[in-house]
């Protein structure tokens, strides 16, 4: 009984430990947003993340969701409004808006450039 209460408390320790070195003092630690941002002025980590979310969520759904790196901004802009769609009605809904193609492409390209 004791020792399962130390055993918690040191393990909610190490959890606040790791979660400490996520925080912000490191500007490293996140993504770089400067050739994204030198594109499109204003990008901003908020853009990224619900970028990212949306990739995540809709685009690994029939094959895996393929690593930015893996195709050319050229091929991805080819590629994301032809996928958005088929993303769409696999969802049963307009998970992905006008906006949020937008915001994919933006990410896709932060996260390879
Ligand atoms: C309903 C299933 C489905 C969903 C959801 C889906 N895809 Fe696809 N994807 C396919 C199929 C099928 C192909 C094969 C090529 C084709 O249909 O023209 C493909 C091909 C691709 C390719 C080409 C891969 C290559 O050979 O280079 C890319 C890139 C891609 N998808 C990206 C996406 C992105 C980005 C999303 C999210 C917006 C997405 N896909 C969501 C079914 C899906």
């Amino acid at each position: 009984m004791h020792q399962r209460t130390v055993l918690t408390a040191l393990s909610a320790f190490v959890f606040v430990g790791i979660l400490a070195s996520c925080g912000g003092s490191k500007p490293a630690s996140g993504p770089n947003l400067s050739a994204a941002q030198a594109k499109y002025p204003g990008y901003s980590l908020a853009d990224y993340t619900a970028g990212q979310a949306l990739y995540a969520e809709n685009c690994g759904r029939c094959h895996p969701a393929y690593a930015p790196a893996s195709h050319t901004e050229a091929q991805w802009a080819m590629w994301v409004p032809k996928m958005v769609p088929k993303a769409n009605k696999k969802a049963g809904s307009v998970a992905i808006d006008e906006a949020g193609q937008e915001l994919i492409l933006k990410f896709l390209y932060a996260a390879s450039h």
